[in-house]
């Protein structure tokens, strides 16, 4: 009994190193942003960038901050998609717009995900796809702007080049 519960323990313990390490099984990323700004600005500076964006001519001295596509937007859901210039990768990405302390603050909760099921290394270009948006509108300059996030939750996001990526 005792030997059984160990060995339960330690595979657990494993198990969850193995995790940890390797970060989601699928090439994905989520990140959550908090802003002391009201969501109506999160809101116009991304669905903003993500036009500018849409086009090739960002992406001629190379990066990825080109080829995004808004999908749907409203105050407080924004989904888009991106696709990498080069291997036309498509990634799926959400935000999700919550108010706090009487509309002066905004909590972000975003999501990339890679279309492509066997993709499992991505160079952080799923945590790219969020971040780039983030930098290239200014909200990284926000007041209280805070990032929360991990390698657990975003495929290779301690290795990520967004210059690159
Ligand atoms: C990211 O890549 C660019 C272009 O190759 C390079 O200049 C820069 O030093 C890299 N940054 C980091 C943190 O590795």
């Amino acid at each position: 009994m005792r030997f059984t519960s160990w060995l339960l323990a330690g595979m657990l313990t494993i198990q969850a190193s193995t995790l940890c390490s390797a970060g989601p099984f699928h090439a994905q990323c989520k990140v959550e942003w908090y802003f002391g700004l009201p969501c109506r600005n999160v809101y116009e500076a991304l669905v903003t960038q993500i036009k500018n964006w849409r086009t090739m001519s960002g992406c001629i001295m190379g990066g990825e901050r080109c080829l995004y596509k808004l999908q749907s937007a409203s105050l407080h859901f924004i989904s888009a998609k991106h696709t990498t210039p080069v291997k036309k990768y498509v990634d799926d990405i959400t935000f999700r717009l919550v108010s706090y302390g009487f509309f002066t603050h905004c909590h972000v909760s975003a999501m990339s995900v890679s279309e492509t099921w066997y993709a499992v290394r991505d160079h952080g270009t799923n945590y790219c796809n969020l971040y780039n948006l983030m930098e290239g509108s200014g909200l990284t300059e926000a007041p209280e702007y805070k990032e929360i996030t991990s390698d657990f939750m975003c495929t290779q996001r301690s290795s990520a080049n967004c210059t690159v990526y």
